[in-house]
């Protein structure tokens, strides 16, 4: 080993280093964006040490140079573009992008560097090409889904699509064991159609609503298959790096499917049964007796009143896109005087960190977003609670009825607040599709209207009655 090989071992190591620290600082909102960039740092190196273990081949490093370059301006004007809102689809054409350059690395060796090759190689070249093709298949499916262009085939939702997807399982796995056989030959050509076609078939029967959950297990699909190609081409780094992004990927899946109080089983073979049907079915506009609306002026004297005030920003905050008009109301009512902070469900929204990152887009700051196991126990003493555009994360039903759809899923328990405001613009169910306990209890008015209008009413009514003219 000569010098620049070892100098290239120890940029590997550090790289290693540098992913794992950012992987642990992206579970915070506060090191997130540091995080990230220690992250990037930590893929730089990785090509960096790459390049140095290569030093005698100048067309490897011309090769690698241009893709380092077209993948690096791709990924620019792909940040620069992608709205918030688009994040879902944007991660998972990442994660297809992934799945398909360890699947394209595992099929380069086996058609022309498999002469000889033992069987943990052979192994890891099946492994890759299956989780890779799927993945790649996968991501593509469910970013076509969340795209709209991509719907729901019928016989996806019979009980045809398990025969289907069996026997392509059954065909990736001929495939897979004949491999060792012939790498080059019809068994690798098999297992790469039968897995490509086994990503869409798994896919395309889930509802848009669960397909977050799907994306988070393909991201952790991505790492395997990295791993695996680590295993091919013999690079470490490939093989710890595709571990971490394996767990990080199976961790958050799990995170997101206790948030819902779902199973991934549930997830991923319920759309026979529902589809992209709510998992309640029902609810809508019907069933409710005992409602009590009232005006945003009504609600501007109360928040003006307010000690403490609690905003649940939900879905419906980023559909309207009013985190700028939340803050602004937010700003008024610590000039008049008021605590104010924002209750965090893990799954409010529909993505991981939804609501965190549309706030920060508005520049809350950090410390005033406070998570559901932070906030439940502050909202007894709370003056007025704001739910802005959200409704399954805040259904006291998910504690108090063992039939609902909800039951033992965490809530925000807003119901044990002073009073409560739920802003959203008809008596319409949320995801879950099912009746809320939570707008027929007496501490709670309805304030109708989109979660933008209504808060810049507020604040309108707020500045007339001269609250932050010293601000
Ligand atoms: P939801 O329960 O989906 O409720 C959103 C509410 O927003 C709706 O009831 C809707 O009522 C209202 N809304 C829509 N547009 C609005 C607008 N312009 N102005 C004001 N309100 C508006 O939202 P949530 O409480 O955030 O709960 C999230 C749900 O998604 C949970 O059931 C969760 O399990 C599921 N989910 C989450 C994730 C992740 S990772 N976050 C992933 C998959 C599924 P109106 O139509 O009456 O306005």
């Amino acid at each position: 080993m000569n010098v620049l090989d070892l100098f290239g071992y120890l940029i590997d190591l550090l790289a290693v280093l540098l992913l794992a620290l950012g992987l642990k600082g992206l579970s915070t909102v506060r090191s997130a964006r540091s995080a990230n960039g220690l992250a990037a740092l930590a893929m730089g190196l990785a090509v960096l040490g790459l390049l140095l273990q290569l030093q005698p081949d100048p067309m490897a490093w011309l090769w690698i140079a241009i893709g380092t370059a077209i993948g690096g301006l791709l990924g620019l004007l792909t940040a620069r573009r992608v709205p918030m809102t688009a994040m879902p689809e944007t991660v998972a054409l990442f994660n297809g992008c992934g799945g398909m350059a360890s699947l394209l690395v595992a099929m380069a060796v086996a058609l022309y560097d498999s002469d000889g090759a033992d069987l943990v190689e052979l192994i890891s070249i099946v492994i890759s090409v299956f989780v890779g093709a799927i993945t790649f298949s996968g991501s593509i499916a469910a970013m076509g889904k969340l795209q709209g262009w991509l719907g729901t085939p019928g016989w996806t939702q019979s009980s045809v699509r398990h025969g289907v997807n069996i026997a392509l399982a059954i065909a990736a796995l001929v495939g897979a064991f004949a491999l060792p056989g012939d790498p080059t030959g019809s068994p690798l050509w098999l297992l790469l159609v039968a897995s490509s076609l086994l990503g869409i078939g798994v896919t395309l029967p889930i509802g848009g609503a669960d397909m977050p959950v799907v994306i988070s297990l393909l991201n952790s699909y991505s790492g395997v298959a990295a791993a695996a190609a680590g295993f091919v081409v013999g690079s470490q780094l490939l093989i710890v790096a595709g571990a971490m992004v394996g767990a990080a990927g199976l961790i958050l899946t799990q995170v997101m499917c206790t948030g819902m109080n779902r199973s991934l089983v549930s997830v991923l073979f319920g759309g026979a049964l529902g589809g992209s049907a709510p998992v309640g079915g029902g609810g809508g506009e019907a069933g409710y007796s005992r409602i009590v609306s009232c005006s945003a002026e009504e609600c501007a004297m109360a928040l003006e009143n307010a000690e403490r005030v609690v905003f649940v920003p939900g879905y419906g905050l980023a559909v309207a896109q009013a985190q700028h008009a939340l803050r602004e109301l937010s700003k008024l009512l610590e000039a008049n005087g008021s605590e104010v902070s924002y209750a965090i469900h893990p799954v409010a929204g529909r993505m991981p960190g939804h609501m965190n990152v549309l706030l920060a887009e508005a520049d809350v700051p950090y410390e005033q977003l406070l998570e559901m196991d932070t906030i439940n126990p502050e909202f007894p003493r709370t003056d007025v609670v704001i739910v802005l555009g959200a409704n399954d994360v805040v259904n006291p039903d998910a504690k108090n009825d063992a039939q609902s759809p909800l039951y033992g899923m965490p809530v925000l328990e807003v119901d044990q607040a002073r009073q409560v405001f739920v802003v959203k613009r008809s008596l319409g169910a949320g995801y879950a599709g099912i009746k809320n306990a939570l707008f027929e209890l007496p501490q709670t008015a309805m304030v109708f209207g989109d979660a933008k209008a209504v808060l810049q009413q507020l604040c309108t009514e707020l500045r007339s009655q001269g609250v932050g003219k010293a601000a």
